[in-house]
């Protein structure tokens, strides 16, 4: 075995190796059979060398098939002038093949191993370990790994201790649903797996240790989606006696680091920042993609001059909710009504495309979408044109839209549905209709959320976040009796309209913790027994902390450009949250549940 060892890797290979006696190992990628010449392209990791076996070899060269794992001897030869292959790295040279041996066969395999692999997904998960031999899945593993080095690189030379936290905790209410692992020495009992380090991170500030990072497994058991798998990365950070300012520098600087070593890419040094309002009013969501403009206007003036009676109810109403709250002390945001400008022919949308759009606005919530069409002269045809008619010059000049322009209108009594609505609208419409550069990063930084959400199905307020993060300090002295007014010391850091960071100063002030606790609903007993372990250690001289933690399959993602995390995990879960490969999760044995006191109630399952 020792003589078939590789000297060389498949992508090694240049011009000055002419004459070179080489070992190479790898698998067949093609074979080409040309008389009594094979040519056989052979791959590793590292590349693709090709290998010329002559006559000589033919009894060993028909038996090889695609995949088979084979070791070759060899010299390196130039190739002549009109056989160079620029494609290739190695393209200058070949190997001519003096001894091929087959270290193992492969059966006929169920996909073609290409530069990516064109099979359905299920497939490909099936035979993971062959997709991940084509070229796109391992570029991008190698860059998953790059970033992850430069990660360590960056935090470790800057003071930041690595430290693992456990993956059996405590079952805390955290946003998502926990998965459960039952214990077998204590009867009824369950371990939780993290959704995130987050209480953990906090006891190690608490512990002094001042800079801790983690790569770190997170466990969700919600629905999957392109950008979110039900055990995920992050890249996870947390610090002492710091301020908001502090993490954010800290991120540009380690985000601007892991684009510099692994991609070569130049960020700008500080990031753009909109507080979550701006976000809103301008992009309706708080993930804008800043690589286009096409920002939402406020229409309502136009509305209040003109006779549009949809939208003027709207208002209306908006109006009453607004005071009625008012004298309640709570404040609400009210009616909106937003513009959107189509640019670059927008006025030739047909009616069935238009139709399609207010379908999707509604899933939104929208009761429907209103439009107009500029034409010449400034002047507006076609929907509601007449509506608005007379406020033609001022309405294109103050919403800039000029002749073949599109003008969507939503107008709602709740203001964030009007934003929303039109927010998804802008995000579908700049990808259909290519309004960005693919290539390029575009940053934005979110700051100034809302602390707390009203959750409207089960009547109560809930944190945005979550519980620990701290309310600005303006707000300390009204929390209680308008907690949906109170703004958090949050922050988001967005990537092309992804959500690839998100983090907060915490509360360190166990009184200002209990209050928190007391605005959603969680009572003294409850917060004791939920989380004592925590405010416990907030009673020993806890410092005022902070930090973040990123998305790491989706920071890979959008440097690889790709659109699904799956395509930077090595062996992800498909949309049901099964592994086709091991068909987890999968049944256990009755001695299993025994022993972990467990019953499957029958008949009561339905999948999905
Ligand atoms: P959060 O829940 O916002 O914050 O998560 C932080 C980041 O993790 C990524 N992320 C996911 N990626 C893939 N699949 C998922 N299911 C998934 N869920 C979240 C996102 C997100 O921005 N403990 C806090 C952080 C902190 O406050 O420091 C937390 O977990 O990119």
């Amino acid at each position: 075995m020792e003589n078939n060892k590789r000297t060389v890797t498949c992508g090694y290979l240049r011009k000055a190796d002419d004459g070179r006696s080489v070992t190479l190992n790898g698998w067949i990628h093609r074979k080409r059979d040309h008389g009594s010449v094979s040519f056989i392209n052979l791959r590793d990791r590292d590349g693709v060398t090709q290998v010329v076996a002559d006559a000589e070899l033919s009894a060993i060269t028909a038996e090889l098939r695609n995949e088979y794992c084979i070791a070759v001897e060899g010299i390196v030869r130039v190739r002549p002038e009109n056989m160079v292959n620029p494609e290739m790295p190695t393209g200058e040279i070949e190997v001519y093949a003096e001894k091929i041996i087959i270290l193992n066969r492969s059966e006929v395999l169920p996909f073609q191993i290409d530069e990516e692999t064109r099979a359905n997904e299920d497939l490909r998960l099936k035979y993971r370990y062959l997709d991940l031999r084509s070229g796109g899945m391992a570029r991008r593993i190698r860059l998953r790994s790059e970033i992850a080095f430069a990660v360590r690189e960056w935090l470790t030379t800057r003071g930041f201790l690595e430290i693992e936290t456990p993956t059996f905790i405590k079952s805390t209410p955290e946003g998502a649903r926990d998965y459960l692992v039952p214990s077998r020495l204590h009867m009824g009992r369950f371990y939780a797996l993290p959704q995130s380090p987050q209480l953990y991170k906090q006891l190690l500030m608490v512990a002094g240790f001042d800079k801790y990072f983690q790569i770190a497994r997170c466990y969700r058991d919600e629905d999957a989606r392109g950008d979110r798998q039900p055990e995920f990365t992050q890249i996870d950070i947390e610090m002492s006696f710091i301020s908001r300012e502090d993490v954010l520098t800290m991120t540009e600087g380690l985000v601007g680091y892991i684009f510099r070593k692994a991609l070569n890419v130049q960020l700008p040094k500080r990031f753009t920042r909109l507080t979550w309002e701006e976000a809103q009013e301008r992009f309706g969501t708080d993930k804008p993609d800043l690589r286009f403009g096409m920002e939402l206007r406020d229409f309502a003036p136009f509305v209040e001059k003109s006779d549009f009676s949809a939208f003027k109810d709207a208002i209306e109403e908006g109006y009453r909710a607004q005071s009625e709250a008012r004298a309640k002390g709570v404040h609400i945001a009210g009616a909106g009504v937003k513009a959107l400008v189509v640019p670059d022919g927008g006025a030739t949308f047909s009616r069935k495309r238009l139709e399609e759009l207010e379908a999707y606005a509604k899933i939104y919530k929208a009761k429907g979408l209103v439009w107009f069409k500029i034409g010449m002269e400034h002047s507006i045809e076609g929907g509601a044109s007449k509506f608005f008619a007379s406020q033609s010059a001022e309405i294109t000049s103050v919403l800039n839209a000029k002749a073949g322009d599109l003008v969507l209108l939503i107008g709602d009594a709740k203001r964030t549905v009007a934003n929303t609505a039109l927010g998804a609208i802008r995000s579908k419409l700049g990808k259909d209709l290519g309004l960005y550069d693919k290539d390029k990063f575009e940053f934005v930084w979110i700051v100034d959320f809302p602390l707390f959400k009203f959750n409207e199905e089960e009547n109560h307020w809930e944190a945005a976040h979550h519980l620990f993060s701290s309310p600005k300090e303006e707000f300390l002295g009204t929390m209680e009796k308008d907690p949906g007014a109170v703004l958090g010391e949050l922050y988001d850091l967005v990537l092309n309209g992804y959500e690839l960071a998100s983090g907060s100063i915490r509360i360190h002030d166990p009184a200002l913790q209990k209050r928190v606790f007391a605005v959603v609903g969680i009572g003294t007993e409850e917060a004791e027994q939920k989380f004592g372990f925590l405010t416990n250690a907030f009673k020993y001289g806890a410092p005022p902390h902070g930090g973040i933690a990123h998305g790491m399959d989706r920071l890979v993602m959008l440097m690889a450009g790709e659109s699904s995390i799956k395509e930077v995990i090595a062996f992800p879960k498909n949309t049901l949250a099964v592994n086709p490969m091991d068909d987890c999760p999968s049944e256990v044995e009755q001695k299993q549940l025994d022993e972990l006191y467990l019953k499957i109630k029958k008949n009561t399952h339905t999948l999905l």
